[in-house]
């Protein structure tokens, strides 16, 4: 067994904790859309065929913000196919996912289903085949209350009230050599610069993210940021940070040492950001959105991502996650929130179906993926401020990075409810955690509200259709308040939820 301790301190907050760090990703890829959220004719559909099922999954998943249409998808897409009468909209090739689009989803019906599901659309402009006009019309479209040709067009598909959505992706992955449009980092920004502009000037309330590196393994991570934000640095609100975890050698150590790697490039990514930002004598700080974060390895490749002809909704990238990716999320949600000065939004890629939380098969059941539970634990109890961790625990060297504690821990304290709230990876695979959390500076902590274990004794445990439940969160039995604190048991290789309340 090894001894760990947490020490918070209500003076020592990291920041304010957005909750659209708990955004997810829907993108016309696979079965994301079509017999993903969207499925005419389901039993649980309602008259949009918008699925009940997801819909309730996703409302207990916890989502906050999505983000929509791509994704690769978007830098090919004309957002004008996907709106207006459905029988009248072309059905087009799809280059990105080699797929066919019918196109009969389209912006209205995904605001009607963020209605539904109670999150913020946040939405993607194409700036791969298309540019600053197309941007700034798709904004007036969904965005001017109406008195023009473009908003009215809008209220003429059944939509009077502007759609009010706040948050624009500027582009997707723009570095990337898969990427449809593909440009420099000079064309990119200077292009993101002029979108921005017509952008803001349209509509000054919106936030806008420039896209940053799409992986960090890049040969041009870090010169594309620099170089980004060096033209359109004035212009924009967030830079975009892309990361997918890969476990090719199945060594769960070495995995769990991508969460490390994610805290690195999340604070590379800020202090090149502080550089322009130096360069420039300016006092603006650049804020950082992971539009892009999941588990990714198993099913990407070969007819994975590509299926022969022009399939529509083929099952593309259907990552089949087990608990040490539930693990391994777990801990990434960590890294969000204790970077919560700079991570403002963030996307777990996706939500349905490809590489989704959600599974559902045509016609049939949805299920809660593996990585479900971490996301949805976080996002019910994270609230407030969140509390720098003061972590004392025994280290390992990893692949990834150099030293890797056996504790990976967040904690936030929501001043309105007095609760505390800590979010414990024991990445130790063989030894127990004796766990002594410490509280400084706060009321004493009185009650338990909610003490959780996710484990699972085998690494590989999935959930599937016929045992959706295999990997899911369970009572934690050994846990006990103390007058400054609480004392558990981790269990090796467990990721742990505890809520303390003050008052
Ligand atoms: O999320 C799957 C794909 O990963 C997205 O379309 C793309 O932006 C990224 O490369």
């Amino acid at each position: 067994m090894i001894r760990t301790r947490l020490t918070l301190d209500r003076d020592f907050v990291v920041g304010v904790l957005d909750r659209r760090i708990f955004g997810a990703f829907v993108e016309h890829l696979g079965r994301c859309v079509y017999t993903g959220i969207y499925e005419p004719g389901h039993p649980t559909a309602d008259a949009q065929g918008l699925r009940g099922d997801v819909l309730a999954l996703t409302r207990e998943l916890g989502v906050t913000t999505v983000r929509y249409p791509g994704g690769n998808f978007l830098s090919g897409y004309d957002w004008e196919d996907g709106v207006g009468p459905a029988q009248d909209r072309p059905v087009r090739l799809d280059l990105a996912w080699h797929s066919t689009e019918t196109n009969r989803f389209g912006t209205n019906e995904f605001i009607a289903w963020c209605r539904a599901a109670g999150v913020a659309p946040m939405l993607g402009v194409n700036l791969g085949t298309r540019g600053a006009d197309a941007a700034r019309r798709y904004l007036e479209y969904c965005n001017h209350p109406g008195g023009t040709a473009l908003s009215d067009l809008r209220r003429s598909h059944g939509c009077a009230q502007p759609h009010g959505v706040r948050d624009w992706c500027l582009g997707n992955e723009m570095d990337a050599p898969w990427q449809i449009g593909q440009k420099t980092a000079g064309e990119y920004g200077r292009l993101a610069r002029d979108t921005a502009r017509l952008m803001r000037w349209l509509s000054p309330d919106v936030q806008l993210i420039a896209c940053g590196s799409s992986n960090r393994e890049l040969p041009t991570f870090g010169a594309w940021e620099d170089q980004v934000l060096e033209q359109c640095f004035d212009e924009v609100d967030y830079l975009s940070v892309h990361t997918y975890f890969e476990n090719p050698h199945a060594d769960t150590w070495e995995f769990l040492g991508n969460i490390d790697r994610m805290d690195l490039h999340i604070k590379e990514v800020a202090a090149i950001a502080d550089a322009v930002a130096a360069r420039r004598h300016s006092l603006k700080r650049i804020l950082l959105a992971v539009d892009e974060w999941n588990i990714w390895y198993k099913a990407r490749a070969g007819e994975h991502a590509r299926q022969p002809g022009w399939p529509q909704a083929p099952r593309l990238i259907e990552e089949v996650y087990n608990f040490e990716d539930a693990l391994a999320a777990g801990g990434a949600l960590s890294v969000l929130m204790n970077n919560a000065g700079r991570v403002k939004i963030a996307c777990l890629a996706q939500l349905v179906n490809a590489i989704g939380a959600i599974r559902t098969e045509p016609g049939g059941a949805a299920w809660r993926q593996t990585i479900f539970h971490p996301f949805a634990l976080a996002a019910r109890h994270a609230r407030g401020q969140v509390l720098r961790c003061a972590v004392d625990a025994p280290a390992r060297r990893g692949q990834l990075h150099p030293e890797m504690p056996y504790l990976v821990a967040s904690a936030t304290w929501d001043e309105a409810s007095g609760r505390i709230a800590v979010f414990a990876l024991n990445r130790h695979l063989s030894e127990e955690q004796d766990l002594r959390i410490e509280l400084r500076g706060m009321p004493a902590a009185v009650s338990l509200h909610a003490a959780v274990e996710l484990h699972h004794a085998d690494m590989n445990a999935c959930n599937t259709e016929h045992a959706p439940d295999a990997v899911a969160p369970h009572a934690h039995g050994r846990v006990q308040l103390e007058p400054d604190g609480l004392r558990a048991r981790l269990k090796p290789g467990s990721w742990n939820v505890f809520v303390l309340g003050t008052r």
